[in-house]
């Protein structure tokens, strides 16, 4: 992967939207492809309101000015192409893939795409918590797969941790890293170990707060002003999973209960179950924790 690079984006929900855009940043052609057209609309919308806020900030804080603005948002715009069909990913350098958390289809994903691109062509995979090295071998490229994990809001999450497999080719690794520096972040090395470095230590983190919530050691509240003000973190446990998502939160647990259920780190708060299945997702859907007004707390 050399030169200025033609990234496709699998999904462009709630991650993949900002990984269009930090790659468009970056200076990257990028293709967002999702399965509907509403979904693409959607985000491409989020993509145009966060570039055009954050070009605001730039011009707030005299790094530029409106006309620079005015282009630098142009530039980054007319670098995204919005498709349905994955065949427009076939000559891409790297396609990153950040549709739902369900790994069987993941793997059917990479296993179509390594039959539609081009034999160079890198994959990654944004997953939270799956193991790498299975995407990989389903891909039939296990040399040229990483995992790419971005945080939550992209645009603004300094940190993407770049993950190797035992079959990962250096140059690719080495690739995938220089990518993410493109998209403005500094990336940290991982091998494909469970939650990989932040979600190793943060998801347990989140679960014993909701289990100090249903044992009423402490409110949801208190809790939150424990770690913002005690810790100096930037939102409490509660406000970080509803950010994440419940449902997301779930889902890794899920995972990892099932594979390693000897692991007394990772267990299932009944709290968090309870909220899912009564589709209280956090701020995607406007209540969690909390109740949510867009991306405020209401
Ligand atoms: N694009 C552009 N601008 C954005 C934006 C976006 N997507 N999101 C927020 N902003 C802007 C806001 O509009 C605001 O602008 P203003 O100052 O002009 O009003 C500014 O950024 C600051 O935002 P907020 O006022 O909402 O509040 P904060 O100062 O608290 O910053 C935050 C927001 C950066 C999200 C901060 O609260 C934070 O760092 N929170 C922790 C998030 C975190 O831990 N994420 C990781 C989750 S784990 C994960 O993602 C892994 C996954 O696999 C589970």
């Amino acid at each position: 992967m050399n030169g200025k690079l033609k990234v496709g984006v699998v999904g462009c929900g709630l991650m993949g939207h900002g990984i269009v855009q930090v790659a468009a940043q970056g200076g990257c052609q990028v293709v967002a492809l999702e399965t509907e057209q509403g979904a693409l609309d959607k985000g491409l919308a989020r993509i145009q309101k966060s570039v055009e806020k954050l070009a605001s900030k730039q011009v707030e804080k005299g790094k530029l000015d409106e006309a620079a603005a005015a282009k630098m948002v142009e530039e980054t715009l007319g670098r995204i192409t919005g498709s349905l069909d994955k065949q427009d990913l076939a000559d891409c350098d790297l396609v990153v893939e950040a549709i739902v958390e369900n790994l069987d289809v993941k793997k059917a994903l990479f296993a179509e795409l390594g039959g539609i691109c081009k034999p160079e062509t890198v994959f990654a995979s944004n997953t939270s918590s799956f193991p790498i090295g299975e995407m990989a071998e389903a891909s039939g490229r296990a040399d040229r797969f990483v995992g790419l994990h971005f945080f939550n809001p992209v645009q603004l999450m300094r940190l993407v941790e770049v993950v190797r497999t035992d079959a990962t080719d250096e140059e690719v690794f080495a690739a995938a890293r220089a990518f993410g520096e493109a998209c403005g972040k500094s990336p940290v090395s991982c091998k494909d170990t469970p939650g990989f470095v932040v979600n190793r230590l943060l998801v347990p983190y989140m679960v014993q707060a909701l289990l100090m919530l249903e044992r009423g050691d402490a409110s949801r509240e208190d809790i939150d002003t424990a770690m913002q003000f005690g810790c100096g973190y930037p939102m409490g446990p509660f406000t970080l999973t509803d950010y994440v998502g419940l449902d997301t939160t779930l889902s890794i647990l899920e995972g990892w209960v099932e594979r390693y259920p000897d692991e007394p780190a990772f267990q299932i708060p009944d709290i968090l179950k309870q909220k899912v299945s009564e589709g209280k997702l956090g701020r995607k859907t406007g209540e969690g924790f909390y109740k949510w007004d867009g991306d405020k707390k209401s």
